[in-house]
């Protein structure tokens, strides 16, 4: 299934500049809804080459690619069946090697994702684990076990899916198999040298072809507790990240972690980690990211944070003092393609976005580095009225509710024109974007000084410029009223007002960019309700 490719000499890295990553601003593209090039309705790899310039434009460091590899699409490419090969969806490999290789030549940074905590039950280790019955040596590489009860009828332990419904499925010839998401998507035993094997080469499979690093997948999911122990509590799902489960967050993980580093110091050029590791405490995150481990790790708490000044200010706290603790960057991030836009997250509508706005400016004014999750830029809402037929998230299919769905943050981005797919591509698009996009477009924002597309290009241009910003340098708060939170870092100060109503404040310097039209008067600054100000001191 490996598709051919003549090897490649890495002669288009960008500049190695030190640590590159300690304050890069990494743009998530969501392949299957970013750009399509061939008309089939399905963002592809040839398409987001072609509007690498789009990236490169806005001012981002580095681009992540969710995964592109050959999959069933049982979810969304997180089942993955062959991870040297790209889906036909997506299109070959040649056209990967042409995507990092242009990246760099525009001076962007290629992250990929890794997906090591399970497979597709399509790949080869799976179908031979069944096809060749109870004494396949390929089940040791999964977890395969007898079933509770008389008959074996019942799961070998009270551990449920992620998705919904039990984690375990049972085969045809009677034993269960664990799967933590769907039932495509079998669980990998990590005990097996074999599995670690793979994996060290499928990195470098990667490596070799030119990426600067991976999204490492359920960086916090490979180890299970031994003996795969019951919980004996319902709802497993909503306690990820709250408190350490027999199936995640368990210590041995950090093993792992080190392997890769070790390799990942291998290459030249400064190559990342960076884990989607949900952990009960910002302390237990920073395990993730010593200085032996990888290199970043993303900052969920920071996402889940509601829209309240104190809130914040206790998570930024937390999350610099935990991974300062361990000495790395901190992360900070608004949005995914598996949560609720925070548009929309924030109340949606003319509210939502002005808070979104504001955020944008909280979040590239703090230490460290930053992800966008494409379409923020153009602050674009959740679509919440999908209908049942175009669903694809397999949480639909499993659940029994609309909670947690994750289709409606993966719509199709609108690029230009007036009407759908406005631009994605020559066909349609996977999922129907609403008739309100129009004004939403690349292309409808640009050159709007009032847009939030250059509203996010001026924050990039000027977070380039001053080196205060990013990594340099400390945070210090500053006195504010309530509902507002002031710091400074070196030369910038910043100054959000989480109220919905005005906040007046002493000028603190020479206004740098506000997310909203400000008043002067007598000395003081009139911030509007949900506004986030930069300032030059
Ligand atoms: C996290 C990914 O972001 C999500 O989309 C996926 O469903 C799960 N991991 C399982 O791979």
């Amino acid at each position: 299934m490996t598709q051919e490719l003549a090897p490649i000499r890495r002669d288009h890295s960008p500049a190695v500049s030190s640590d590159w990553w300690r304050d890069a601003v990494i743009y998530q593209v969501y392949v299957r809804s970013f750009a399509d090039s061939d008309g089939d309705g399905i963002g592809d790899l040839r398409g987001v080459r072609d509007r690498l310039p789009h990236l490169a434009g806005l001012g981002v460091d580095a681009v992540w690619l969710t995964p592109f590899y050959a999959s069933p699409q049982a979810d969304g490419g997180y089942d993955v069946a062959d991870y040297r090969a790209v889906d036909p969806l997506f299109g070959v490999l040649a056209d990967a090697d042409d995507l990092v290789r242009e990246a760099h030549r525009l001076g962007l940074r290629v992250i990929v994702d890794i997906v090591p905590n399970h497979t597709s039950d399509r790949h080869p280790w799976f179908r031979a684990a069944l096809d060749g019955g109870p004494d396949a040596p390929e089940r040791a590489l999964y977890h395969f076990r007898p079933g509770r009860g008389p008959d074996g009828a019942l799961p070998p332990n009270d551990w449920e899916s992620v998705f919904g419904g039990p984690a375990w499925t049972r085969t045809g010839d009677g034993a269960w198999y664990l799967h933590l998401f769907a039932p495509e998507q079998p669980d990998l035993n990590w005990e097996q040298p074999a599995v670690r094997e793979e994996f060290d080469s499928v990195f470098r499979f990667w490596l070799d072809l030119g990426v600067d690093g991976f999204r490492i997948d359920v960086a916090h999911g490979m180890v299970k507790a031994a003996g795969l122990p019951d919980i004996g509590l319902r709802e497993q799902a909503k306690l990820i990240g709250a408190q350490v489960l027999p199936f995640f967050d368990q210590d041995g993980v950090h093993e792992i972690h080190r392997a890769w580093r070790r390799l990942l110091d291998g290459y030249d050029g400064q190559r990342i980690g960076v884990a989607e590791a949900w952990a009960p405490t910002a302390e237990r995150l920073a395990l993730y990211v010593r200085p032996d481990e990888l290199h970043q790790a993303f900052n969920f708490q920071f996402l889940t944070c509601a829209w309240d000044a104190g809130a914040m200010r206790r998570v930024i706290d937390g999350s610099l003092a935990a991974t300062g603790s361990v000495g790395a960057p901190t992360t900070w991030v608004l949005s995914n393609h598996d949560v609720v836009r925070h548009t929309t997250r924030y109340g949606g509508g003319e509210r939502g976005l002005r808070r979104a706005r504001a955020a944008a400016l909280l979040t590239l004014a703090l230490p460290g580095s930053a992800y966008l999750y494409q379409g923020e830029e153009l602050g674009l809402p959740e679509v919440t009225e999908l209908p049942d037929a175009v669903r694809q998230d397999p949480a639909f299919f499993r659940g029994d509710g609309q909670d947690g769905l994750r289709d409606g943050c993966r719509v199709p981005i609108p690029w230009s024109g007036t009407s759908p797919p406005y631009g994605f591509g020559p066909g349609g698009s996977w999922l129907p974007q609403p008739p309100a996009w129009a004004g939403l477009s690349v292309a409808a924002q640009t050159g709007d000084p009032r847009s939030t597309l250059e509203l996010y290009r001026s924050a990039l241009a000027l977070r380039k410029e001053l080196p205060g910003l990013g990594d340099g340098g400390a945070l210090e708060w500053l006195a504010a009223p309530a509902g507002v939170l002031a710091f400074a870092r070196p030369g910038v100060v910043c100054t959000l007002n989480t109220l919905d109503t005005e906040a007046e404040l002493p000028v603190p310097g020479r206004p740098l960019l506000s997310s909203a039209a400000l008043e002067f008067g007598g000395g003081t600054v009139r911030i509007p309700g949900a506004a986030c100000v930069w300032w030059a001191v």
